[in-house]
């Protein structure tokens, strides 16, 4: 138990989440910040958990990457005082949905570039989420130690990706074999690399800027390119401002090589430093059809909090599965009674862990910004609000229209039952977009990447005993509907009978077979809204 009041202990968190395209250096990243944070003593720890990226046709391996994400997809380290919720994105792009979820549960995100590769696509969707929600990104440019591109190159990049100005707080000496080390711009010094990967953060050799001559000595042509590229890069980009960092609209850039723990120590400074704590989050709750707004502060003593991510356990026997809160407000203590607000029925947890580095640990207080994971038997969805008595329902989780559709056949039909509670249960989890057409006939799957299907596919069998096949069908998009007025609403679903259908929220979603399609019925019907993205309400 730490001595510090309420207030400070909201204030004293920062949670951020790491975003990059594969092979960036995420992972490598990851385990040096809980290194330097002192959470884990040996490196190497978080390595095994992407021990499968390149095989993830394999069930088994899926299999383990689901396991593998549950025990390390949040980390929590203590670190100069301060309380470092880190969560981690998946890699593969076919499940970028949870990506985009993990992010509306963070305060600000921490990208990682490859230096020789520059903003690379997965980065970009990353980003446009982060840009959307204002969130402050701070950039880390990785692999100093190879041949890469030059800084102001990256920087230029990174500003037009970004699409807001670039603020460099480090700057390299020369890269690959030349590499020299990192200029602190702020204190005028220069941090000279040393390439390794057993370094602590204060074993690196700094030198002042001041004594100038004997770093050209050593470094020679690098030093004095170094400090010319400085000096244009500091004429062109933006000077540092911490209210536009917070507002999302300028991104302090740290240069370094994760691998040879090198830059990082500054990062993990900068997320003390600069990433916001904990701020208000909205709640829209509808009574009587009309939306009544509230803004929850993380200082209310209240608790709420918010499912972005719904797992379910590893062990088939059991239906197990792990709800990820992100604490709102209040604080958070064991045997407290909680509300599903969506239901209106008690949250029963066989356990409430938090996730210190690698273990699960049993909570014994938790704050907003912290993570917790409520092991139940099922009740809680993605998107739940769950508070200790107040009305709430915060908005903003994500579910984006799917772009694949398959439709489910069962093998042997009297599983249905088992088919319905499964289907009912990985839609809840967010795993794949479950609808079901107005008129009748199987069920259809939406997704965003290929892969969700063969996972469902896979844990249908596996978890619900329910053999599936999956086949194609002619629907390419999906746009849930709503109407300003019932009549309206009614002359639209009176003309597609066919197309329509509801999702795991009972949504009204209208299925399309080409964006032609879509737009034929918006000109048609210019009264109805057609959403491509329905946020959890
Ligand atoms: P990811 O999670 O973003 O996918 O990337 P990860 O950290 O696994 O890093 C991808 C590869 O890049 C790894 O090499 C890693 O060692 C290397 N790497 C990370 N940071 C640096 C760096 O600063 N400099 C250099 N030169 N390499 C770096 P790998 O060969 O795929 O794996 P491994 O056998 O080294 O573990």
């Amino acid at each position: 138990m730490s001595n510090h009041t309420f207030i400070e202990e909201t204030r004293r968190r920062r949670t951020f989440a790491i975003i990059s395209h594969p092979d960036a250096g995420k992972t490598t990243l990851t385990e040096k910040l809980l290194l330097f944070s002192g959470a884990i003593q040996i490196a190497g720890a978080v390595k095994g958990r992407k021990a499968s990226r390149h095989a993830t046709s394999d069930w088994m391996e899926i299999e383990k990457q689901r396991g593998i994400s549950v025990a390390s997809s949040v980390m929590q380290m203590l670190y100069r005082d301060h309380v470092i919720n880190l969560l981690d994105t998946p890699g593969h792009k076919d499940f970028s949905e949870d990506t985009y979820r993990v992010l509306t549960a963070v305060d600000s995100a921490l990208m990682v570039i490859d230096a020789a590769n520059g903003v690379e696509a997965q980065t970009r969707r990353l980003i446009e989420v982060c840009r959307q929600r204002d969130t402050p990104i701070i950039t880390f440019v990785n692999k100093m130690d190879r041949e890469v591109r030059d800084p102001l190159d990256i920087l230029d990049e990174v500003e037009r990706e970004l699409g807001m100005p670039c603020c460099p707080i480090t700057w390299p000496v020369g890269q690959g074999k030349s590499f020299g080390g990192i200029i602190n711009l702020r204190t005028q010094t220069m941090t000279v690399f040393t390439p390794g990967s057993d370094r602590g953060p204060k074993d690196f050799e700094v030198v002042p800027l001041a004594e100038s001559d004997r770093l050209r000595q050593r470094f020679g042509q690098s030093f004095d390119d170094a400090l010319e590229s400085m000096e244009l890069a500091q004429g062109a980009s933006a000077a540092w401002n911490h209210a536009d960092f917070l507002a999302g609209k300028l991104t302090p850039v740290f240069f370094g090589s994760g691998v040879n723990n090198f830059g990082v120590m500054e990062v993990l400074d900068a997320v003390v430093d600069m990433s916001p704590p904990p701020g208000p989050r909205v709640s829209t709750l509808q009574v009587n059809k009309q939306p009544v707004v509230k803004t929850i502060q993380p200082e209310d003593e209240g608790f709420s909090g918010v499912v972005f991510k719904v797992q379910a356990n590893m062990d088939a026997n059991h239906r197990d599965r792990i709800a990820f809160v992100r604490v709102a407000s209040g604080k958070y203590t064991p045997g407290m009674k909680l509300k599903v607000q969506r239901t209106g029925k008690e949250l029963r947890p066989t356990s409430v862990v938090t996730f210190m580095s690698q273990r699960r640990e049993a909570v014994e207080e938790a704050y907003a910004g912290d993570i917790i994971g409520f092991t139940t038997h099922g009740g809680v969805q993605l998107g739940d609000t769950i508070t200790d008595g107040a009305n709430l329902q915060f908005t903003g989780l994500p579910f984006f229209a799917p772009e694949l559709f398959m439709t489910v056949i069962l093998k042997n039909p009297l599983r249905t039952k088992q088919l319905q509670q499964g289907l009912a249960q990985l839609g809840e989890e967010g795993a794949i977009q479950v609808f079901r057409p107005d008129v009748g006939g199987p069920m259809l799957l939406g997704a965003v990447g290929q892969l969700q299907f063969e996972v469902v596919q896979h844990r249908l069998k596996a978890e619900y005993d329910a053999d599936v096949r999956l086949e194609g069908c002619q629907y390419t998009g999906a746009r849930w509907i709503t109407a300003d007025s019932p009549a309206d609403l009614r002359a639209f679903t009176d003309a597609y009978p066919m197309r329509l259908s509801h999702d795991a929220a009972n949504a009204l979603a209208y299925l399309c077979t080409s964006p032609y399609d879509v737009r034929l019925a918006q000109e048609r019907f210019p009264k109805i809204h057609f959403h491509p993205l329905r946020e959890h309400a």
